[in-house]
């Protein structure tokens, strides 16, 4: 079962970047504040690596208005799409990842017919050197899974969007559903002959560690990278004094890469963010440890006394509780 399945563009909007290639883009997608972080350092990471192609990024009603206005800033065009949800929770629970069947979203990207073709990205993605080559291949080309490679990965696929493929897509969602509970369930049982292309293309971040040698010896040529996995670039700890990302025990392979998602944000998108917006994100603890981490540090005995945890800091906690009389 499904839910919910117009498409309504409310806006159309290219104030920063206007680009000749219009009948081309990439497609991304947001339905939070904290995709949409990501999908602005991904954003800026393509326009830094010039890309040629529109960008264009479908949000739902749950992106807050001020978060919109600065997607307004870098992607040509901000289409407002309803929510798909597959509600599947059984094949969800598979994947260990319940959130996902709001990936149904993706599918509204057949529908852009004003592009001729495109190419999807995951907003937890980031361009390290352009990959506009993608433009020359059919539908569907894509990356395999590292988890299983007879599918494709759908954190990146070229497409050419068809109501009628959309609508055909639907069918199956309904029919067959996903054998995963995401998109990319369904999107692997549609495409069966899809087109493989190089893992450069959509370098899942991790390999980097499960795959060393390969990764010295063709990593030099990563285009896309992606932070595959539940803790995304914008849930890690960042210490604005070194500039760096303090990345948790099973992330430091990452580092480099995470460093550079954080290099972007803070030069890019930080400082067009109003002080009031910036009080919002705070609660996506965007380079902050969470409460839930905060605590799960201080189960395993790793206080982070010259940081959150120093003196000082518990100091004026237990002062304010006593004013407060909790
Ligand atoms: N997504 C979203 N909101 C959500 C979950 C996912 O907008 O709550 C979009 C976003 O573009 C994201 C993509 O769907 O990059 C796929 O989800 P995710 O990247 O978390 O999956 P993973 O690649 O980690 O399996
Ligand atoms: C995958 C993909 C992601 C997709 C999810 C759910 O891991 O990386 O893009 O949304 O599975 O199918
Ligand atoms: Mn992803």
């Amino acid at each position: 079962m499904i839910s919910g399945t117009s498409v309504k563009v409310t806006d159309v909007t290219s104030k920063c970047y206007r680009v000749a290639n219009m009948s081309q883009a990439y497609v991304t997608l947001a339905t939070n504040d904290g995709y949409a972080i990501g999908a602005l350092v991904l954003g800026h990471s393509l326009r830094s690596n010039n890309t040629t192609r529109d960008l264009c990024i479908m949000i739902t009603p749950t992106v807050s208005p001020s978060i919109k206005a600065l997607l307004h800033g870098v992607f040509n065009k901000v289409i407002s799409v309803d929510v798909l949800d597959s509600g599947d929770s059984a094949h969800l629970s598979l994947l260990k990842r319940p959130e996902l069947g709001i990936t149904f979203t993706k599918l509204h990207c057949w529908t852009l017919t004003e592009y001729s073709k495109c190419v999807f990205l995951d907003a937890d993605m980031l361009c390290v050197q352009n990959p506009d080559e993608l433009f020359s291949h059919p539908e569907l080309t894509a990356v395999t899974d590292i988890g299983w490679p007879d599918c494709f990965n759908s954190g990146m696929f070229v497409f050419v969007p068809s109501r009628d493929t959309y609508a055909k897509l639907l069918r199956v969602a309904e029919e067959k559903g996903s054998f995963d509970g995401g998109d990319q369930g369904l999107l692997n049982t549609y495409f069966t002959d899809w087109h493989r292309i190089s893992f450069v293309f959509n370098m899942v971040a991790s390999a980097t560690y499960t795959y060393l040698p390969a990764y010295k010896q063709f990593g030099v040529n990563a285009k896309l990278i992606h932070f595959l996995g539940s803790m995304k670039p914008w849930q890690h700890r960042y210490d604005v004094t070194s500039g760096s990302v303090q990345t948790p025990a099973g992330y430091h392979h990452l580092a480099p890469y995470l460093n550079s998602w954080w290099a972007i944000y803070i030069r890019l998108v930080q400082p067009g963010i109003p002080e009031m917006v910036a009080q919002q994100l705070a609660g996506l603890h965007l380079g902050q440890e969470s409460i839930q981490e905060g605590l799960a540090r201080w189960e395993r005995g790793e206080p982070d006394y010259l940081g959150r945890d120093s003196f000082a800091n518990i100091q004026a906690y237990i002062d304010s509780k006593l004013k407060s009389g909790k």
